[in-house]
């Protein structure tokens, strides 16, 4: 057998499905194998035989068709994926295949397949910026699937707006990036931090941080994704644990501090997303009641718990995070070195868009051989992706 990869690729009923003919040809010419999958909707638009032609391979159309080019179509699709993408796809496949309904080959091998997947969405401006789909693209990000997000332009309604159909180019490196960071964290051990700590004051009050936990639980979705074996230690946060990885929550610093000493000798790499409290507080063992004159909290240090790992690190790379609002570089270059990081994403969490529980951040990073790269700004998980590529990079250097 070659190790030639194959693209199995989904056309539904977009005016835009024309253009999978070019995206078939091209993926077909850099030498991957292409399996088509048109639903019914999608052959109204463009026939079996031109993606057949250009594909050089059968197209597969019906689920109960007796003359399926394969013994159980989607089990046997589901299986040959390399990548398992979706060009164009409509509103009403990004909603079954958000809400996992399974009622014909495409979107029954979407739910059977384990390969990366990629989704083009192409449809009108209005449909796509109608609630339903914006949830289920957001159902989908969270699920994993990468999106070649649509384009503005002059619709085929005759509407400018949002909804074209990604240039084919930028599908295919949508596939290309999907194929490549395929599993190339497996056999790697990663932890990860995320979230607040909380610091209680008596048994009804504590002191806490605006951290949502987003990015780090992004980063331990992501770090699943490429195949590392991966454990989450999360402050309290309201968020689902990712597939495949392993949760354990605390709540104070010190929890945090014991778990994560507890796991480094664990791990091939430390992520340090979390935001521990860097004070805690002795608590009243009872409610403290209200007082005219008002109280003082005597608040004394956390430990630090990066510079703790670090002092017994050896050869696991370790990434803190530096939460700024002022004097970003200087004080991410001073912690880099107090901390004695492999790496720190340093942000600017006075940023309306970035940081503190929005979905979206902007990093710069500074590597400890000195590199400072912007990642720009993007999704968490794309940021995810992006800072895991360094670790993944420093893992095998
Ligand atoms: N961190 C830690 N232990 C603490 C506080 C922070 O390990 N007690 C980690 C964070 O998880 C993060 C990095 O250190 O990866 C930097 O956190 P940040 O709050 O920006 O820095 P601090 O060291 O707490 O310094 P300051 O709050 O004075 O900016």
């Amino acid at each position: 057998m070659s190790a030639q990869k194959c693209i199995v690729l989904g056309v539904t009923g977009s005016i835009a499905a024309y253009k999978a003919a070019e995206l078939v040809s091209k993926l077909g010419k850099i030498g991957y194998a292409v399996r088509v999958i048109l639903t019914a909707g999608g052959s109204e638009f463009i026939t079996p035989l031109t993606l057949e032609t250009l594909s050089r391979a059968p197209v597969a159309c019906g689920q109960f068709s007796r003359n399926a080019p394969y013994e159980v179509a989607h089990i046997a699709l589901a299986k040959r994926a390399d990548v398992f993408a979706v060009a164009p796809a409509t509103a009403d496949f990004i909603a079954k295949a958000a809400n996992g309904i399974a009622d014909d080959l495409l979107s029954t091998t979407y739910l059977a397949t384990t390969a990366p997947i990629v989704i083009a969405p192409a449809m009108n401006e209005s449909m796509l910026a109608r609630a339903a789909t914006q949830r289920n693209i957001a159902t989908l990000k969270a699920d994993g699937c990468i999106f070649a997000e649509p384009e503005t332009g002059l619709l085929a309604c005759g509407d400018t707006g949002r909804g074209r159909l990604a240039p084919v180019g930028d599908i295919v490196a949508a596939i290309e990036s999907a194929l490549q960071r395929e599993k190339d964290l497996s056999g790697k051990r990663i932890l990860v931090t995320a979230g607040p700590t909380r610091e209680a004051v008596d048994p009804v009050r504590f002191l806490s941080n605006r951290s949502s936990g987003k990015m780090g639980f992004a980063i331990a979705r992501a770090a699943a994704n490429r195949g590392a074996e991966v454990r989450l230690i999360a402050g309290p946060v309201a968020l689902a644990t990712p597939f495949g990885v392993i949760r354990q929550d605390v709540t104070s610093s010190a929890q945090l501090c014991e778990a994560v000493l507890g796991a480094a000798n664990w791990c091939d790499a430390l992520i340090m997303a979390a935001a521990p409290a860097d004070f805690t507080i002795d608590a009243a063992r009872h409610k403290i009641k209200k007082q005219g004159e008002g109280i003082t909290l005597s608040l004394k240090p956390t430990a630090d718990i990066l510079a703790q790992v670090a002092g017994r690190k050896g050869n696991c790379i370790v990434m803190g995070f530096a939460a700024e609002t002022q004097k970003l570089e200087e004080n991410a270059l001073q912690k880099i070195r107090k901390k004695n990081l492999d790496f720190i994403a340093a942000n600017d969490v006075s940023a309306a868009n970035m940081g503190f529980g929005v979905d979206t951040n902007a990093v710069t990073l500074f590597c400890k051989d000195g590199q400072k790269v912007d990642s720009g700004l993007k999704s968490k998980r794309e940021l995810a992706d992006w800072l895991l590529n360094y670790i993944a990079a420093a893992l095998d250097g």
